[in-house]
């Protein structure tokens, strides 16, 4: 019997800001943030988007019926969660009508939270057949206006179904992972934006790849050679060429070639999304398998998750006859296309008016937002 996901979806807002009209706001060269950082477009989420709305609203593409009577295990991915106590997992298990018989729950070690899900998912699902568990990425990355960070943020929802069997990706062989106590990033619960050293957590990350990698090729004895593609976890996306590069020399030319396409097709969304945090190495992932030309079934591709503090994890997933699913990748690609374009002025606007940080009633001017779930506003200290 395989595990794996069986389905997957994404959620982003309507609305994007351009890595050219920052840029030139912020008088950089615009080569800066296309080239040197890899970003070209930015998710800007509205106020009448949470993790919790754009988690159903990416859940909502893919749950149905038969889902609905398997799934018993929700695990919700998030360092921007809407409450310090109630977990975002318990407000989507009952949006989405799940079974009440379920673990709901929300898991928080930086970006790396869905992976400790699906890991979590896995291992029940391996013991429980005939169950299905919902794993969650959910994030807004937020680092302020005019800082470094500022044009690696962005935002949305990853949702990913596991199930024995499954139609797209199988876990295949071992885990291997590493933590350690590292301050690169973090988010002090009285702070709404994070606090970074950035230069040196990009150095973590590729120490914590090449370990995580290192041990992995140890214990499976496998090489990069049998691997199809990587993805990786892509906060930017010039940050999974600088974890590529750190293994690269392993392959010899032509290989190289083929990876280095193979993280083209990955990065697509990435690129145009912007930093998903807990989703990031997920839409990755949706991206190379819905773009890639020379995928097939049986192949092999690599993940790297990483989440700041810090924990990372290599592991390795198969393709199975499912893994595109064509209508929602052309259902993808006409939502990002239909993107509107707001000023860098309009972000700011929407970024200082921030709805976890405001204490109080609030009624939100939801009628503008498209999206199947919103936010309608906060009435004694609830969400609706
Ligand atoms: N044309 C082309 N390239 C240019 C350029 C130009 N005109 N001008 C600069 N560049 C290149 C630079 O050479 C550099 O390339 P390399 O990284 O390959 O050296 C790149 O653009 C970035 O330039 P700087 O290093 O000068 O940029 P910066 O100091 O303004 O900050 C950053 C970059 C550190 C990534 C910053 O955006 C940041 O702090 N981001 C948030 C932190 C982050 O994402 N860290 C990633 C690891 S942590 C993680 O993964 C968890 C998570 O999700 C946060």
């Amino acid at each position: 019997m395989s595990v794996g996901i069986d389905k997957m979806s994404f959620f982003s807002s309507d609305m994007y800001l351009d890595m050219v009209d920052l840029a030139n706001a912020r008088n950089e060269d615009p080569n800066k943030y296309l080239i040197g950082i890899g970003q070209k477009k930015q998710a800007v989420i509205p106020n009448t988007q949470d993790v919790v709305t754009m988690a159903a609203n990416a859940c909502e593409k893919i749950i149905d019926d038969d889902n609905r009577k398997k799934i018993d295990l929700i695990i919700f991915g998030t360092e921007t969660g809407v409450d310090n106590s109630k977990s975002a997992a318990i407000y989507l298990q009952n949006m989405l009508g799940l079974s009440r018989r379920a673990r709901a729950f929300e898991v928080k070690q930086a970006c790396y939270g869905a992976t400790a899900g699906l890991q979590m998912a896995k291992e029940y699902v391996t013991n429980h057949p005939d169950k299905q568990a919902l794993v969650i990425g959910a994030d807004i990355a937020r680092y302020g206006i005019k800082t470094p960070g500022e044009v690696t943020q962005g935002g949305g929802a990853m949702a990913m179904v596991v199930s024995s069997n499954p139609s797209m990706l199988e876990f295949e062989g071992p885990s291997t992972f590493y933590s350690d106590d590292i301050m690169d990033f973090w988010r002090p619960l009285y702070r709404t934006e994070a606090v970074v050293d950035g230069h040196y957590s990009n150095d973590v990350y590729v120490k914590f790849f090449k370990n995580t990698w290192d041990e992995y090729k140890k214990i499976t004895g496998l090489s990069i050679d049998d691997f199809k593609a990587m993805t990786f976890h892509l906060p930017y996306t010039k940050m999974g060429i600088k974890g590529l590069r750190a293994i690269l020399n392993e392959a010899d030319e032509d290989k190289q070639e083929h990876l280095k396409q193979e993280f083209e097709y990955g990065r697509k969304y990435n690129e145009n999304v912007g930093n998903l945090y807990t989703g990031s190495l997920y839409l990755n992932v949706l991206s190379l398998l819905n773009n890639s030309t020379d995928l097939q079934t049986g192949d092999r591709i690599g993940l790297f998750s990483y989440g700041s503090g810090a924990q990372g994890e290599f592991f390795s997933m198969k393709l199975k006859d499912g893994f595109k699913n064509d209508q929602l990748a052309d259902q993808i690609d006409t939502d990002l296309k239909n993107r509107k374009r707001v000023s860098v002025e309009e972000y700011e606007r929407i970024f200082n008016n921030w709805i976890p940080i405001k204490d109080g009633d609030i009624n939100l001017d939801y009628e503008n937002d498209s999206a199947d779930f919103f936010l309608k506003g906060v009435k004694n200290h609830q969400r609706i």
